[in-house]
């Protein structure tokens, strides 16, 4: 099967994106044929400094090599560097209701947080990423659940194109983890785990032993002491409990039945080992390959060459069924 994934280069990738999209890709490039994107364009549609943007860039391809994306199993490669994207994105944009952009939970959400009135880029978002998944007719789309909405609607884009100009693209399907679709902040166990939340509400997948301790043991917990899994009367351990999970490959029960009659306290403390010792190897390896920058470009350029070829393919064939060539 073709799989199609994306990343915001935005500064630092959290555990979040580690436990609901990244872990994933490294899995599916096992079985199937993946493209792995770093999506600039999309970073570009709130505020941000253009002056860390490559900065940026490099520390995201480092991070996805630094977990396991393998260059040779996956085509990995920028997205402004194909300008296919773009170019789809106006072509699908003439056949989507603004109605339905409007209605993108995501667009709501961001376009609240920033104060300033939203900018059509931010509108256009699911735009872009239903030509980053169309493009390469992909199949299946790992993503965490907050992006589900904006793949669903990239089914509806193909579904749409297809019956006005005749079949052209694959239908993608979403493909979300059993476990850890949606991490939360470890300040509000209500809110997804996201940068926009603060440095205390996440673990930057770079953060220092010292650092994760401090945000573990601040992490916003329930009344009670007991260490116990429910999503509606203990949202803070429910989450800190999926975290440990997903990291230990330990199950839910085992982990309760570990700190039966232990408190708050001692869960936090060994949740923040974990973390630290897992973390471990991120941190080695990023380091190792931050020194070889040319290494790092030559797989960046190697991957746009190959997802041009399949860019430029279905362009030509969109360009020809919309009557433009
Ligand atoms: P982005 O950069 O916000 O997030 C990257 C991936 O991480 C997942 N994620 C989470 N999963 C679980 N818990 C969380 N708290 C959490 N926060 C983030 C996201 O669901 C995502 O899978 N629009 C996309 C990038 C994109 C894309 C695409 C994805 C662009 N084009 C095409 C798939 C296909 C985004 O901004 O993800």
């Amino acid at each position: 099967m073709k799989v199609f994934s994306g990343i915001r280069p935005s500064g630092q990738l959290h555990i979040g994106n580690y436990l609901g999209a990244m872990r994933q890709w490294i899995k599916l490039q096992e079985i199937h044929d993946c493209i792995f994107c770093i999506v600039d364009l999309h970073a570009i549609t709130t505020p941000y400094d253009p002056g860390e943007l490559q900065k940026n860039i490099t520390d995201a391809a480092i991070i996805y090599l630094a977990a396991g994306l393998d260059p040779e199993k996956s085509i990995f490669f920028v997205q402004s560097n194909i300008e296919e994207h773009s170019e789809l994105a106006w072509l699908l944009g003439t056949i989507i209701p603004v109605g339905d952009l409007l209605r993108m939970t995501q667009y709501k959400e961001k376009s609240q947080e920033l104060r300033k009135s939203p900018k059509a880029g931010l509108l256009n978002y699911p735009i872009l990423m239903a030509a980053d998944i169309l493009l390469y007719q992909a199949e299946l789309v790992p993503v965490g659940k907050d992006q589900q909405q904006h793949v669903e609607l990239a089914r509806e884009i193909a579904r749409k194109f297809n019956r006005k100009f005749g079949k052209t693209f694959e239908m993608p399907e979403v493909f979300l983890p059993k476990m850890g679709a949606k991490i939360m902040s470890l300040q509000n166990p209500r809110k997804k785990m996201a940068k926009s939340e603060g440095k205390e509400s996440y673990i930057a997948l770079l953060d220092s032993s010292k650092t994760i301790k401090e945000k573990i043991m601040k992490a916003v917990t329930d009344p009670g002491k007991e260490i116990k899994y429910d999503l509606q009367r203990k949202p803070g351990i429910s989450n800190l409990l999926t975290i440990y999970s997903l990291f230990s490959e330990k199950s839910l029960k085992e982990i309760e039945k570990e700190f039966k009659g232990k408190g708050y306290e001692d869960f936090k403390k060994s949740l923040a080992q974990l973390l630290i010792e897992k973390l471990e190897p991120f941190k080695t390896k990023q380091k190792e390959l931050s020194k070889k920058e040319e290494y790092l470009e030559k797989i960046l350029d190697g991957g746009a060459k190959k997802a041009k070829v399949l860019a430029q393919s279905t362009m030509k064939e969109v360009s020809q069924k919309m009557g433009l060539i």
